[in-house]
């Protein structure tokens, strides 16, 4: 039987497509982003040029203002919708040759380099690498803060729910329930090829399209969409993302002798940091919240990306500690650990599903980023529980995309939820397995 680590290694080596890693065969057939990001720390421990070459084809992608979008579609497959011809990125006069969608994704591309810097054994060769891809990322940190934050606040907002990367959240119901959209005729794909029960409904999906329409018609001009989108949220677990990726591009900057850009960092960094926490912190749910800058309010519900400000070191040590609580002997951990860490929406919450997509399930990347930040703040024993739970599924049922947060559910259960055999649940559990911290 080969170990855990040789079959995670297997995984990302079958999802390998020449230069980039698909997510997921048949279900995510081309390159996304902040799958890319995770796969590329999944590489590195095992095959740094692969690493490399993860990254620099999702830069391939990138568009002339610094914006990534969420896919890349180097290759053909006719096994995903929506594709190429319905995102038509085309339409913006900033898109690149290769085509690509028109959102984007939580950006960690700053904290992959960093990782990758700290696991490489040669650190010349890794610091060149990180050089030659450097600019690219900060112009997409200066893309967000320049064409993202329209009330110049520190905080960049979404405009689309697959910008979140967790896609159907119940907290998104709150916007869906603010307009109408038409009746699209939809071609799904994903519904034909895993329990449909797992995935969003058809009834999300028209909402996901509309959204797409609406930017298509506007030609993805950031303005207009600042202006008209019915979806503008500022989301905790995407600004968490582009904080910490500002701190890795600060100590790499500063490696690299970037003076001016690691000025600029260090300004944003600063803002930002302070708009986290006095304008995302909820006081009655001590926790980190969603905000919905279009109808002007909080939308206040506790998720797994109510706990990612800690990989950013965003919260005081107070703040942690009250925070943390939701995650022992909590409404996440259940108040006799009856559940496995972390679902995806709060527990105790009327509109937790535990098997529908990000409405509940765990889902590896996410506790990836929450261990991280329990290690940042010393809390070793509840991030090694994570980390071995984590561990659990991946041995117990294999590489799926998410799993059952209920301790006892699982025991009726032979597999995970969603795909299987998923690029980031294999690429994390390597790093779990090989990271020394
Ligand atoms: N996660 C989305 C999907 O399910 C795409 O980003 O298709």
């Amino acid at each position: 039987m080969p170990s855990l680590l040789e079959q995670a290694s297997k995984v990302l080596h079958n999802n390998w497509k020449e230069a980039f890693t698909i997510p997921c065969e048949g279900l995510y057939p081309f390159q996304w982003n902040w799958d890319s990001g995770f796969i590329a720390i999944g590489w590195a421990h095992i095959d740094m040029e692969r690493a490399k070459s993860e990254i620099r084809s999702l830069l391939k992608g990138q568009w002339k203002n610094g914006f990534l979008p969420h896919i890349v579609f180097h290759n053909e497959s006719k096994t995903y919708y929506p594709g190429p011809e319905v995102h038509a990125a085309h339409l913006s006069d900033q898109s690149p040759d290769v085509r690509t969608s028109g959102i984007t994704q939580p950006p960690v591309l700053g904290f992959v380099l960093e990782e990758l810097y700290r696991i490489s054994e040669d650190k010349e060769d890794i610091l060149s690498f990180i050089d030659s891809v450097y600019d690219a990322v900060y112009q997409n940190h200066h893309y967000f803060y320049t064409n993202r934050d329209p009330q110049n606040e520190g905080l960049v907002y979404i405009c689309h729910n697959w910008e979140a990367g967790t896609d159907n959240t119940p907290v998104w119901d709150f916007i869906w329930s603010t307009f109408e959209v038409p009746d699209y005729e939809l071609d799904r794909k994903d519904t034909k090829l895993i329990d449909a029960s797992h995935r969003p409904t058809n009834k999300e999906y028209q909402y996901y399209i509309h959204l797409i329409e609406l930017f298509k018609q506007w030609k993805y001009d950031d303005a207009k969409i600042a202006e008209g989108s019915p979806f503008l949220v500022q989301d905790p677990l995407f600004n968490s993302m582009l904080i910490k990726a500002n701190e890795s591009l600060i100590a790499l900057g500063k490696l690299l002798r970037k003076n001016n850009k690691v000025a600029q960092l260090e300004q944003w960094q600063e803002q930002a940091l302070q708009a986290m926490n006095s304008k995302l912190f909820d006081e009655n749910l001590q926790g980190y919240v969603y905000y919905d800058l279009r109808n002007e309010r909080k939308l206040s519900h506790l998720s797994s990306s109510s706990f990612t400000p800690l990989m950013a070191g965003i919260p005081s040590e107070e703040r942690a500690e009250t925070m943390i609580e939701h995650l022992h002997r909590g409404s996440f951990s259940g108040e006799n650990d009856e559940n496995f860490l972390c679902a995806s929406f709060d527990p105790s919450s009327e509109f937790f599903n535990s098997k529908k997509y990000w409405r509940g399930p765990v889902w590896i990347n996410l506790n990836w980023i929450i261990y991280r930040g329990l290690k940042r703040y010393g809390y070793e024993e509840l991030s090694e529980k994570i980390k071995e739970h984590t561990i659990h599924f991946m041995e117990t049922y294999g590489f799926y995309e998410y799993f059952e947060p209920s301790k006892e559910l699982n025991k009726t259960l032979d597999k995970g939820y969603g795909g299987n055999n998923f690029s980031w649940s294999a690429a994390l559990t390597i790093d779990l397995l090989t990271n020394k911290l």
